[in-house]
């Protein structure tokens, strides 16, 4: 069995920052909250609060002094509470997140309507709609774009992990919709890169394995896209998730990995595959044969 794993698999450059940065707070002050699990990995959550790096639902929550803003960003609201609760901020915002908030709140201030095309309940979307001073709609699709109320002057910013075809599908409907549509592609080139790597990846092999957290958008996506070439997809957390049987027979295998996702958790899948693959190699009538 020949395993390849994907070009770009695994933690991103906002995510390795935001965990840095978490780190780093947690060795200095002791303990550190964020708003919400700071990365959509439950492993690797489950780690971090081991190391002081704990996750609150709501600001009221936070007993400490530190809040570590996730790197999906918040709303402005959100700064200014923790001013109010005198709590201290540290901002974790993707650099390309912020990007897109800073948009959103110009084209906000220039009196623009306001579309993301992205997924409506994902923190980094219900962000982005704060700094456009809540006036921002969402659209996840095309068809939704066709529908939605238009302003004269319109402007359209993505969540930064939307596949390129789908941001750039809802641009089309639009832009007949409203030829002076102010376009402001934002997605992550990070994301794009991920997201090709793994469907050419999957387009070469029998069966690809999308590793990541079962709540992280952005793995579900990549799973998507990997389903989508017609290879089989089996999208799984953690090494324990694999069952034997899936592999049975099967000569080339694709990795790939979500942004969330931790490098320790791709190397134990591979190990395991590892050793599926030498049991299997064990239990063929040729060596069986041998071993007699
Ligand atoms: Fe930032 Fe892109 Fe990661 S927006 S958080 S580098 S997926």
């Amino acid at each position: 069995m020949r395993i390849t794993v994907a070009e770009n698999a695994g933690f991103c450059f906002g995510v390795k920052r935001a965990l840095q940065y978490a780190e780093e707070a947690a060795a200095k002050f002791g303990e550190v909250f964020s708003l919400g699990p700071l990365i959509h990995n439950p492993q690797e959550v489950e780690r971090l609060a081991h190391h002081g790096i704990k996750w609150v639902n709501d600001i009221n929550e936070v007993e400490g002094r530190h809040v570590i803003i996730r790197s999906h960003g918040v709303s402005p609201e959100v700064f200014s509470a923790s001013s109010e609760k005198n709590l201290e901020v540290i901002d974790a915002t993707c650099p390309f997140v912020k990007r897109a908030q800073g948009y959103a709140k110009y084209l906000a201030e220039k009196g623009f309507s306001i579309v993301i095309v992205g997924d409506r309940n994902h923190p980094e979307v219900e962000g982005i709609i704060g700094w456009s001073n809540h006036t921002a709609l969402v659209v996840e699709s095309a068809e939704e774009a066709a529908e939605i109320p238009l302003g004269e002057k319109v402007g359209v910013i993505a969540q930064t992990t939307q596949p390129e075809n789908s941001f750039q599908k809802v641009v089309e409907v639009l832009q007949r919709r409203n030829p002076q549509l102010k376009v402001f592609n934002t997605i992550c080139h990070t994301t794009a890169e991920r997201q090709n790597a793994a469907a050419a990846l999957a387009k070469k092999v029998d069966v690809m394995f999308v590793i990541g957290g079962l709540n992280s958008a952005n793995t579900k996506k990549l799973a998507r896209i990997s389903r989508e070439t017609g290879t089989t997809t089996f999208h799984v957390e953690e090494a324990s998730d694999i069952d034997v049987s899936w592999l049975t027979g099967v000569e080339n295998v694709g990795i790939t990995a979500g942004a969330s996702t931790p490098d320790w958790i791709i190397e134990e899948v591979l190990q395991k595959m590892m050793e599926i693959n030498e049991h299997e190699e064990q239990m063929t009538p040729e060596n069986s044969n041998q071993s007699e």
